[in-house]
Formats: structure tokens, sequence, C-alpha cells
């Protein structure tokens, strides 16, 4: 039975490594394309790999054409090294994704954005994020699916000393977060990865906007 094609972008980072094993093993689609700068190694059936030059996005136009769109980029200032740089990856690469998808007919954009998004925030990253949400709903995309998750939890390839941080103090308040704290609540990245995965599947269109206790139970 043909089932069906998605997208990944990101497919290499903490959640897009969850979201994969997801699309792989799901007998929902049956052809996973995935753009990256370096090969992952993996050799699955329906998985098609592209090595590709972000910079040049509008140059993979073809490949939009597919039933669902998966955006898990993102960077870091310090990775990133400049405030330009990181708005690049976490603003106008996924931007320009969601124009392609949208031009391709791709039926649906499921995308990462942060807990505290607000293009009027004073913090450069919230605002960054805040005015990704912002630009996507103006494309107007038939089913739009924004995930806002709290601190992510995973076993990630590089240290991250704020991450890892903030992960050990909130492991031991973790009863605190009751009641309207239940969206700060750290969030394993494999669950953001089953909430992605599990809105893919409904047939709502619109706009739905996920945090990250919502994410939760939908996973
Ligand atoms: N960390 C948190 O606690 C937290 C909390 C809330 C929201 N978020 C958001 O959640 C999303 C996913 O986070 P994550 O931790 O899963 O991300 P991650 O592990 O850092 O992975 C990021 C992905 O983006 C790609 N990427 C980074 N720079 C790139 C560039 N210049 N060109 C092309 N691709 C690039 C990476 O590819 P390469 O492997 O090629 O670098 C990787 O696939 C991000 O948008 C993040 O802002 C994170």
């Amino acid at each position: 039975m043909l089932g069906k094609s998605a997208l990944l972008v990101g497919a290499s980072g903490l959640v897009g490594g969850e979201l994969l094993t997801y699309l792989l093993n799901g007998k929902e689609y049956s052809k996973v394309l995935i753009f990256v700068r370096k090969t992952l190694g993996i050799k699955h059936p329906k998985l098609e790999e592209r090595l590709i030059k972000f910079e040049d996005l509008a140059g993979y136009k073809d490949y939009f054409e597919v039933n669902d769109v998966f955006c898990c980029l993102g960077t870091t200032i310090k990775k990133a090294r400049s405030q330009e740089a990181f708005k690049k990856v976490d603003l106008e690469y996924p931007l320009e994704i969601a124009r392609l998808a949208k031009e391709m007919k791709a039926e649906k954009f499921l995308v990462i954005s942060s807990m505290g998004a607000n293009p009027k925030s004073s913090v450069f990253y919230s605002r960054i994020k805040g005015l990704l949400e912002q630009e996507l709903k103006d494309i107007s995309i038939k089913s739009l699916h924004i995930f806002r998750p709290s601190l992510l939890l995973g076993a990630r390839r590089e240290f991250r000393f704020s991450e890892s941080a903030s992960a050990f103090i909130t492991k031991g308040i973790s009863f605190i977060f009751v009641g309207s704290l239940k969206k700060y609540k750290p969030i394993n990245a494999k669950t953001v990865a089953a909430g992605m995965y599990k809105a893919a599947q409904s047939e709502t269109v619109g706009i739905h906007t996920y945090l990250s206790n919502e994410i939760a139970e939908l996973s």
C-alpha cells in the first residue's frame, strides 16, 4: 500500500534524529526524504538522503513535492558565532522551507519554535522564534503546526553547559511544574518528535500551536 511522503530538515539534530526514527518506522510513510549537510550513514528502504547547500534551498524545489514537511533546524549563538548566522538557521531557512512547501502544495508544515517565542521580546532568541511564528502565519500554509517546547532533554553529541545546568536544576524541582507551570517543564526530545509525528497524522487545517505540556499530551 502506498503511504505518504515526508521531507525532514534537521534530521541530524536531537529532535530531528528522533523524528527520523518515527518516520522510518511508522506505517503512515512510504518515503522519507532528508536534507543534510553531511551524510548520516543510515541505510533504510524508505530513506532518501540529499546532501544540500542550505544557501540555495530554492534549487531543490522539486523535492518539496511531498505530503508533509518537518523542520527541526536550529542552532545556538555559540555555534553560529553571530546573530546574523543564527538568524539564517532559525529564521531564514525555515521560512524559505515553508514557502517552498506551500509552492509545491505540501499538505502540512510542522516546525519547532520555542517556549517564550515573541516577536517583541528583548531576548534575541525568543524574538527570532517569535518572528518565525509570525512570518510563518503570513505564508498561509494549509495546515501549519508550531511546536513550542521548553528545555529539551536528551543525549546530545556535544556538551551544552547552560542546557545541562538547567536540566540538572529543574530535575531537582520537577514537583513545581504543575497547574499553570506545566508548560515550563523540561521535555524529552523524543516526546517532541512523537508529538510532531502525531500532529502530522491529523486531518485538521489551519494554524496549530502547541505548548510544551500540550506536546506531551499529544504524544
Ligand atoms: N535546546 C533546547 O532546550 C530547546 C528548547 C526549545 C526549543 N528548541 C528549538 O528546538 C529546535 C530543535 O532543537 P535541537 O536541539 O533538536 O537542535 P540540534 O540538535 O542543535 O539540531 C539542529 C539541526 O539544525 C541543523 N543546522 C544547524 N546549523 C545549520 C546550518 N548552518 N545549516 C544547515 N543546517 C544546520 C543541524 O545540522 P548539522 O548536524 O549539519 O549541524 C541539525 O540537524 C531548534 O529550533 C531549537 O531552537 C531547543
